[in-house]
């Protein structure tokens, strides 16, 4: 195989892993948190499950689709520590920090794709640009609510 193409797939398989762990990481926070202000959080974060779970399909379909191999749970490895569900379920502050983090996260890897495809895939390409955009979305609804729940 095309060691270009190759490095694409090996990227798009970290990109995958990276979303499913966001699935798990969300459904957590979106049921464990507490209290009034917690509702809007819970809500978004039950949404973007969904939205996750899709992002990881296209991805498994892309990687597929280029000649590779979606690997298996086995492989995964936990990367995300910032969005353990904190100890006191009223620590919104810290799960939206979590969120933004997550999403930084996915928009560098989606970034580094990107420029990766510039020349060789387009068609990956295209498809990280549109959840490059969509993460983007993620994180700056979040850091809306940072800057509310911040506020002395
Ligand atoms: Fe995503
Ligand atoms: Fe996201």
């Amino acid at each position: 195989m095309d060691p270009k193409i190759q490095q694409i797939i090996d990227e798009l398989v970290v990109a995958y892993f990276m979303e499913l762990e966001t699935v798990m990481s969300y459904v957590a926070n979106s049921v464990n948190l507490d209290g009034v202000r917690a509702e809007e959080i819970k809500k978004s974060l039950a949404a973007d499950v969904v939205a996750e779970l899709g992002h990881a399909q296209q991805l498994a379909n892309r990687i597929k689709t280029i000649g590779g191999r979606v690997p298996g749970s086995q492989v995964f490895k936990a990367q995300q520590s910032s969005l353990q569900p904190p100890a006191d379920s009223t620590d919104l502050v810290a799960v939206i920090k979590g969120v933004i983090e997550a999403e930084d996260g996915a928009c560098a890897q989606y970034s580094k794709i990107i420029k990766l495809c510039d020349g060789v895939d387009y068609v990956t390409q295209d498809l990280c640009i549109t959840l490059l955009a969509d993460e983007e979305q993620h994180r700056r609804e979040f850091r809306g609510f940072l800057m509310e729940y911040e506020k002395p």
